[in-house]
């Protein structure tokens, strides 16, 4: 029934989480490739998958995937697509594109030649030459790579990392999606402290709650797909259900934030009850210099300001400094620390990280630094 391919997209590096999340949701892995796992699934999958995904920019359905080495083929090859399966008559739609390494290079050219396959395919599916493209949204992107063009629809709007309790906040927060990872790559599980020192708007601690409390993290936002006549309205308003039924609100969390700059614990408080979290974090303004910590075994999981986008070296050195400084007496703290400053590991003046993984926030290459303390007796 409605089979499709549906493709959950991530920032380069996340791959094995987003993998392993989607298999979690019990679908079927049928490619992973840089930035895209492919699993099989349902028109009716989509709800569950883009309300319950963390870690995902996106998810699209893959409508079709061909060699195109010429605009004929490229035309007969879109319009060989059933487009009217999920584009209503009335549907808006746009088409965006990328071309690398490939021989049809002009991507204005080749949007312009989908778009048109797809109008000529939906003439002849709703016996019309005028469409009034008043209705839902939908979002076709022709991506050729290699000569191999894949056509997809959004199916989540704006991206997944959107869950909407973000306020502004100007210093250089990271994605909620990435936030997410950085928990759940680490080995912070619900009965242990988690403390994030420089927490800016609080993003990694409230994704790590919501992850303890088995909050879904799309179950406060709209999707781009909930206007699609395809996929019945009573699945989106099951799945939504079943969300707010499974989270857990018998747990007691030791999640402590600070930060330099009274604002933004501010941010923090506004955005941990936007995410129905409140209870579960405490935000202190707080120099790192002046913290000290009296308990052992716990987390530290942060993103110290970057030299290259709001502070200056010397006080980023004196940073890392500090963090060595308030843990390296305690026993069995873990830390782990997101940066594109790849001195980070000469000023922390530790031993080697016990593992650096290469990530992507936005367009910037980053590490996520991994020291590991010793581990809790059970
Ligand atoms: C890159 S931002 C963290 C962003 C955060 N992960 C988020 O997603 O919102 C770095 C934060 O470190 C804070 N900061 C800078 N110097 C600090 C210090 N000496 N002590 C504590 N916090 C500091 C800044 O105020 C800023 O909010």
């Amino acid at each position: 029934m409605n089979k499709v391919i549906l493709i959950a997209t991530t920032a380069f590096g996340l791959e094995k989480i987003v993998k392993k999340e989607v298999t979690d949701l019990g679908f079927k892995i049928t490619g992973v490739m840089d930035g895209r796992i492919e699993f099989e699934a349902t028109i009716n999958d989509i709800p569950v998958t883009n309300i319950w995904l963390r870690c995902a920019d996106r998810v699209l359905i893959k409508a079709g995937e061909f060699t195109a080495l010429t605009f004929d083929s490229l035309f007969e090859n879109t319009k060989a697509i059933d487009w009217g399966a999920f584009i209503t008559e009335d549907g808006r739609f746009t088409v965006k594109g990328k071309s690398v390494k490939s021989k049809l290079g002009s991507i204005r050219a080749c949007q312009s030649i989908v778009k048109k396959a797809v109008v000529e395919k939906l003439k002849e599916k709703y016996k019309t030459e005028q469409f009034k493209e008043t209705g839902p949204d939908f979002t076709i992107q022709i991506s050729i790579l290699k000569d191999t063009a894949t056509l997809t629809i959004d199916t989540s709007g704006p991206g997944l990392h959107k869950r909407g309790y973000r306020v502004e906040f100007n210093e250089a927060p990271l994605k909620e999606t990435m936030a997410s990872a950085l928990v759940l790559l680490s080995f912070w599980n619900k009965e242990r402290l988690l403390i994030d020192p420089m927490c800016g708007s609080g993003t990694i601690l409230i994704e790590a709650a919501m992850i303890a409390r088995n909050i879904a993290p799309g179950i406060n936002r709209k999707f781009v797909s909930e206007q699609w006549p395809v996929i019945n309205r009573n699945i989106w308003k099951k799945i939504r259900q079943d969300a707010l039924n499974a989270v857990d609100s018998n747990i007691k969390l030791q999640i402590i934030g600070y930060d330099i700059n009274e604002k933004n614990i501010q941010s923090c408080l506004v955005n941990a009850r936007k995410a129905g979290v409140q209870e579960d974090i405490i935000f202190k303004k707080q120099d790192i210099k002046d913290l000290w910590v009296d308990k052992q075994y716990g987390i530290v999981i942060s993103n110290p300001p970057y030299g290259i986008r709001i502070s200056d070296f010397k006080k980023i050195n004196d940073i890392y400094i500090d963090i060595n400084k308030i843990f390296k007496k305690k026993k069995g703290w873990s830390i782990y620390i997101l940066t594109a400053d790849e001195m980070f590991p000469e000023y922390f003046k530790r031993t080697y990280p016990d593992r650096v993984r290469k990530l992507y926030n936005g367009r910037i290459q980053v590490n996520y630094y991994q020291y590991y303390g010793e581990k809790p007796d059970k």
